[in-house]
């Protein structure tokens, strides 16, 4: 998949107008070892992207959330219900839109998304109230390895090589396309 030009043209303009969210909608995530929010999220202290992927594709039946190196085409978008605690992003394959929820997230777990509605404990909070929480406390995303190698969102990850990070939800796309110098 690849931007449209008109794409292209509304995330830009987005990232003058707006670079923090205003409404719990159509945000992206990105981890920072910093918790402060940054008006610029290239500027946030080793930022990265997120996206949803499947671990085990033959399943399909659940979501996680990886990071994205430099050089990614699209970014998704997520959206936070208050009023259910469920961060939620839909992704379309064959022109069939899904709508992906996150189930309760729980201690030394992944971040999962599943195709059902859910009931769940995410919310924002920090400065500004940019940083996703659970169950209040915006201390406790980490980052650990899943068994194919990617860099996968847990909340209190105990596994070795785990690290901690937070989780923002901001505007404009961090690093957002790397121009290739041959
Ligand atoms: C955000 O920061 C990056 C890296 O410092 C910079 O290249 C970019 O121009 C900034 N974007 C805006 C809209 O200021
Ligand atoms: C996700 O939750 C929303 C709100 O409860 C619901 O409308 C939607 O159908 C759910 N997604 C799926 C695929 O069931
Ligand atoms: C989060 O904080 C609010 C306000 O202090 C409180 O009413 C609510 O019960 C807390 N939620 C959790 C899950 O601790």
């Amino acid at each position: 998949m690849r931007f449209s030009t008109l794409s292209l043209a509304t995330l830009l303009s987005a990232t003058i107008s707006s670079a923090l969210p205003t409404a719990l909608t159509e945000f992206y995530l990105v981890t920072s070892s910093q918790a402060d929010p940054s008006s610029n999220s290239s500027q946030l202290q080793g930022v990265s992207a997120t996206t949803p992927f499947d671990e085990s594709p033959i399943s399909g039946t659940k979501l996680l959330l990886r990071l994205l190196e430099p050089g990614y085409n699209t970014l998704p978008k997520f959206n936070l219900d208050a009023s259910t605690g469920v961060l939620s992003t839909t992704l379309t394959s064959s022109n069939v839109p899904t709508q992906w929820n996150s189930t309760t997230v729980q201690d030394n777990a992944e971040l999962q998304f599943v195709a059902e509605p859910q009931k769940a404990n995410i919310g924002l909070g920090g400065k500004g109230e940019y940083l996703l929480s659970v169950g209040n406390a915006t201390d406790g995303w980490t980052i650990c390895e899943s068994g194919s190698g990617e860099s996968v969102l847990w909340w209190k990850g105990t596994a070795e090589g785990c690290s901690k990070t937070y989780l923002h939800a901001v505007t404009d796309a961090p690093y957002q396309r790397k121009l290739r110098v041959r």
